[in-house]
């Protein structure tokens, strides 16, 4: 079991492209949150080159998900090393519904809240294709945009449907400029949580 210590619980879901990093970044310090990106904690981890780092480079590049035990232990190594913050954002997880039923098992936690960015693919190979020209990201290039939408539709799709059952998700469409899909989701979380008061000197 993992104590969260009344600290909340955010998964971060969409495309790819969808804004996930852009926006979480601004929201865990407006909201004083740990970020913590799945895709990020898998980059690492190949760039340690290490055999499994090797392994998940080739599914990764090719739109796959990696075994969800992977990122099970790596997030749960990341949120035990956490500095203290009013909770945290998993950006990227859980991707399919067993890997989120797993990880609530593992660690005896059920998230707080779902965000979800909405975007529709040609917006999505629009950014992606533009940020692939500098981010070196072996997986920014059309075919594997497509597949991973694909992954995204079909594999996660369905945990975002498992949480709006239970009330859970905050929809967000994000093909809108940065700063209209920040205010947007800004606003659609303190709704979500009307009880959270901000520090002093947020501007929420
Ligand atoms: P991950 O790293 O999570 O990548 P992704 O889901 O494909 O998403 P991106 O990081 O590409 O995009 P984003 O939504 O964060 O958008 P961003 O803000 O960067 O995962 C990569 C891979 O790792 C997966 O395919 C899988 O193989 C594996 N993996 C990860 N998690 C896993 C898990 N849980 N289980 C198994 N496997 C897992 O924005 C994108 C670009 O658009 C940027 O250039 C940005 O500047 C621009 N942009 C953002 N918002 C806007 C806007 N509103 N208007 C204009 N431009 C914008």
């Amino acid at each position: 079991a993992f104590d969260l210590g009344g600290r909340k619980l955010i998964f971060v879901l969409g495309g790819p492209g969808s804004g996930k990093g852009t926006q979480c970044a601004r929201i865990a310090v407006e909201l004083n949150l740990t970020h913590l990106s799945a895709g990020d904690l898998l980059r690492a981890e190949v760039a340690r080159g290490t055999p499994l780092g090797a392994e998940l480079n080739k599914l990764m590049a090719e739109g796959q998900l990696v075994p969800m035990a992977v990122t099970i232990d790596l997030l749960r190594s990341a949120m035990s090393a956490s500095p203290g913050s009013a909770g945290f954002l998993i950006d990227g997880f859980p991707r399919e519904l067993d890997q989120g039923l797993a990880f609530e098992s593992a660690l005896s936690l059920t998230p707080d809240a779902v965000l979800f960015f909405d975007c529709p693919l040609p917006v999505l190979e629009q950014r992606l294709l533009k940020r692939g020209e500098t981010s070196g990201r072996a997986d920014d290039n059309l075919a594997s945009i497509q597949k991973r939408f694909r992954t995204f539709e079909t594999q996660s799709m369905p945990v975002v449907m498992h949480y709006k059952a239970q009330g859970k998700v905050v929809w967000v469409s994000s093909a809108h400029a940065v700063e209209t899909v920040y205010a947007m989701t800004r606003g659609m979380l303190m709704q979500h949580f009307p009880q959270w008061v901000p520090e002093p000197g947020l501007k929420l």
